[in-house]
Formats: structure tokens, C-alpha cells, sequence
């Protein structure tokens, strides 16, 4: 998994709990790595994972509720540090309907070695469905960064999740 989504998550425990919280989880989940991570390196999915188990043990907020906090700040980062995928975009449905073939497409011709996540997107009538499949299974992480489109451009939309095939399906209903 890219640097950036650790040093992301790194400074989201720093500004909401402490920098001393960030060093009690490090402790904690003693990372292979070592834990110095950077924006550019490329470490195991597994570490962000164990921080997050290290994090909840702490704090006692519930894993699945602080992936998806982080996925909602996820989002702000994306916006304020990619301006160029939020040109011309008028609404969270337009966006995410862009994310398999124009945002993640952009990622990966960044970050070649970036692994992504699945997106298969149907337009509905009112809304949007997005089925996720990913190996990883970061669909809380999905669900913050959906709900952070979502609230981006002013809400909306009610938003629901089921098991889907081998993954799982997100359906953006206009409310
Ligand atoms: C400008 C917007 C976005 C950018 C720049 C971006 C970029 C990235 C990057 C760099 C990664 C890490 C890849 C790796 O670790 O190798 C990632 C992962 C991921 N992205 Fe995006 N992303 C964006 C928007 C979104 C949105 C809106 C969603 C949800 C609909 C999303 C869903 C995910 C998920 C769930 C992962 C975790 C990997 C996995 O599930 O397997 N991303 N993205």
C-alpha cells in the first residue's frame, strides 16, 4: 500500500488524538517496516491494519468506525492535494462514477505499483450503485471516502451497502 495512506493516517491519530498516541501504536503494533513511514514508499497493507487494531484497543472507538473517519479524511486529502481529478466535477455522482476508469485510472499512472481497489459503476435513475472488490477488504474505508464525496458536494444522497458477489455493493440514493 502507498506511503501516502500511512503518513495520511499517521497525522489524522496526531490531530485527533495526540502525537504521543501515534508513538503508544507504533509501540503496539511494532510494524516490520519500522514504522518511519514515508509518502513515497510503498509498505504491507497489513501494517496500516495493525495500527488501526492498535489504535482501537486504545481508544476504544470500534475498528470498522475509525476506518471509515479515515476515509472521510481521506477524501479532504485527496481534494486538497489533487485538484486536477475535482476539474469540472458538479456532484458526487458524476465524481464516483469516474473512479475505476478516470481517478483510480490517473493513480495508477502515478503510482504504477499502486494497488487498487475494483469499482464497477451503474448510473441509476436516482442515484449511483458501486460494486467494490478488493483482496484487501477496506469497504469501511470505501464507505468514508463515498460518504466524504457525498458530503463534499452538500449531501444528498442515503447511502447503503450489502454483500454482493465476491464483494460489495454501495447504492447512492438521492433523498
Ligand atoms: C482524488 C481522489 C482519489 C485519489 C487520488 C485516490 C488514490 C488512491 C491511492 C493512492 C490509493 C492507495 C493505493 C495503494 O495503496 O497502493 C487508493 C486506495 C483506495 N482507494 Fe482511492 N483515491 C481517490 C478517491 C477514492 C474514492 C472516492 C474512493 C471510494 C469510492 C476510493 C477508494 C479506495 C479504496 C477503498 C482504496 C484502498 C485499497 C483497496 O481497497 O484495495 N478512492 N486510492
Amino acid at each position: 500500500m502507498k506511503g501516502i495512506v500511512f503518513t495520511e493516517f499517521v497525522d489524522m491519530v496526531e490531530a485527533q488524538f495526540s502525537a504521543d498516541m501515534v508513538d503508544d501504536i507504533l509501540d503496539d503494533a511494532a510494524p516490520a517496516s519500522g514504522g518511519a513511514y514515508t509518502a513515497v514508499g510503498t509498505y504491507d497493507h497489513a501494517e496500516l491494519v495493525s495500527l488501526v487494531v492498535a489504535l482501537s484497543q486504545r481508544t476504544g472507538v470500534a475498528v470498522p468506525d475509525l476506518v471509515r473517519a479515515f476515509g472521510l479524511h481521506m477524501f479532504g486529502r485527496f481534494y486538497a492535494g489533487y485538484p486536477a481529478f475535482f476539474e469540472g466535477m458538479t456532484g458526487a455522482v458524476q465524481f464516483l462514477a469516474g473512479i475505476e476508469d478516470v481517478i483510480h485510472a490517473e493513480v495508477l499512472k502515478l503510482y504504477p505499483d499502486a494497488q487498487l481497489p475494483r469499482f464497477e459503476c451503474t448510473l441509476l435513475p436516482d442515484g449511483l450503485a458501486m460494486v467494490y472488490r478488493s483482496p484487501r477488504h477496506f469497504d469501511d474505508l470505501a464507505l468514508g471516502l463515498i460518504e466524504g464525496a457525498v458530503a463534499h458536494w452538500g449531501g444528498g444522497y442515503t447511502i447503503t451497502r450489502a454483500p454482493f458477489e465476491d464483494g460489495t455493493r454501495f447504492v447512492l440514493t438521492a433523498a
